[in-house]
C-alpha cells in the first residue's frame, strides 16, 4: 500500500480516523491522515459536528496525488435524527423518517463523491432508553439501501445492550458494527462488547482518551505507564486494542496521531492489561 508521508508498516490497519470537530481544517487533517496510512475514515452527515463534504474533498485530492483508489478506502458515515442536528439539516424535516434516511444518504454520496458507502450507521437511537418506531423505520430504510447495493455494512452508534439486542432481533440485515463511547468505569462498555463478540459485530470505540481522564490520574495506572516507557494515551489505546476494540482517533496534532498508532511499541503483560481493565470499575 502506497504511503506518501507514511507511518511505518501497517500500524494504521486497526484504526479509524475520526473527522468530527475539525470545521475548516477537516479537509487538510483528513488528507494528512490518509497520507499517513489511515484507510478507514469516519464521518457523519451532521454539520453540527462534521463537515462531510470536506472529507469528500480530501479523498478527491488524495486519489489525485497517488495510486490509492476508492476501493482501498473504507468510508463510514451516519444518518442523524433532527434532534441531534442543528438547523442545517441534510433532509426535509417534514418528510417521514424513511425519506429522511434516503435524502441524507444520497446527500452523503454527493458530499463524499462516491456511489457507495462501506459502512452506514444509525448515529443514535431516537430515544435513549428503548427502540422507538422511528428506529425501526430508519433501520428498514437503511436495509433497503443495502439491498440496492449502495451500502456494504450497516451499524448503529450510542446504543445500550438492551437496545442492541432489540434491534438485532428486529433486523433483517443484522447490524455488523457498533460504535460506542468507551468508559473505564463501565468496564469499557463490557455488556455491549460481550454481545458484539457473541454476535460477530465489530465494536468501535470513541472518547477512549477523553472519557478516561480519571484513569490517567490513578497511581497504579501511572506506575504501569512508567514501567513500559509508554505515554498514558498509548497505554489506554493498547489496552483497548487488546480488548478487541477498534479505536477511533481524531487527533488534530500529527504527533498525537503518530504516538497513538505506535501504542504497541512495547507490549504490556497480560497481568498489567487485566489490572488496567479492572481499575475504575
Ligand atoms: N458516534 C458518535 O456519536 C461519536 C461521538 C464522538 C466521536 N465520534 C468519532 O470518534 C472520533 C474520535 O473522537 P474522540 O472523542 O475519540 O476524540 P479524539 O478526536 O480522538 O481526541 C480527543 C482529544 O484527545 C487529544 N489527543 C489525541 N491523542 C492524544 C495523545 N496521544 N496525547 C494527548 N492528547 C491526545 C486530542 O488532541 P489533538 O486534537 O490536539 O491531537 C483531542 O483534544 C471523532 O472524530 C468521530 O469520528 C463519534
Amino acid at each position: 500500500m502506497q504511503l506518501l508521508e507514511g507511518i511505518k508498516s501497517d500500524l494504521t490497519s486497526n484504526w479509524i480516523y475520526g473527522t468530527a470537530w475539525k470545521e475548516e481544517k477537516t479537509s487538510e487533517l483528513t488528507l494528512t491522515a490518509l497520507k499517513h496510512g489511515f484507510r478507514v475514515i469516519d464521518t457523519a452527515n451532521q454539520l453540527k459536528h462534521y463537515v462531510e463534504s470536506a472529507v469528500g474533498n480530501a479523498l478527491l485530492n488524495f486519489f489525485n496525488m497517488c495510486s490509492v483508489k476508492r476501493e482501498d478506502i473504507v468510508l463510514q458515515t451516519k444518518f442523524t435524527y433532527a434532534n441531534s442536528q442543528d438547523k442545517r439539516l441534510p433532509y426535509d424535516n417534514k418528510a417521514n423518517i424513511a425519506d429522511q434516511v434516503e435524502q441524507s444518504f444520497f446527500s452523503s454520496l454527493d458530499h463524499l463523491n462516491t456511489n457507495y458507502i462501506d459502512s452506514y450507521l444509525l448515529h443514535s437511537t431516537f430515544n435513549t432508553n428503548d427502540i422507538a418506531t422511528e428506529d425501526l423505520e430508519a433501520w428498514q430504510a437503511m436495509e433497503n439501501l443495502y439491498k440496492k447495493g449502495y451500502i456494504k455494512r450497516l451499524g448503529i452508534s450510542n446504543i445500550s445492550n438492551k437496545q442492541l439486542l432489540k434491534i438485532y432481533d428486529y433486523a433483517e440485515i443484522k447490524p455488523a458494527i457498533v460504535q460506542n463511547r468507551c468508559y473505564a468505569h463501565t468496564s469499557w462498555n463490557a455488556s455491549v462488547r460481550y454481545t458484539c463478540k457473541k454476535l460477530g459485530i465489530e465494536y468501535q470505540g470513541f472518547s477512549i482518551l477523553s472519557a478516561n481522564l480519571r484513569l490517567t490520574r490513578n497511581i497504579e495506572f501511572k506506575n504501569i505507564v512508567q514501567k513500559y516507557k509508554l505515554t498514558p494515551a498509548q497505554v489506554i489505546y493498547q489496552v483497548a486494542l487488546k480488548m478487541g476494540i477498534k479505536p477511533l482517533t481524531g487527533a488534530c496534532n500529527l504527533d498525537h496521531l503518530i504516538e497513538n498508532v505506535n501504542c504497541m511499541k512495547t507490549e504490556l503483560s497480560n497481568e498489567d492489561i487485566k489490572k488496567i481493565e479492572k481499575l475504575m470499575t
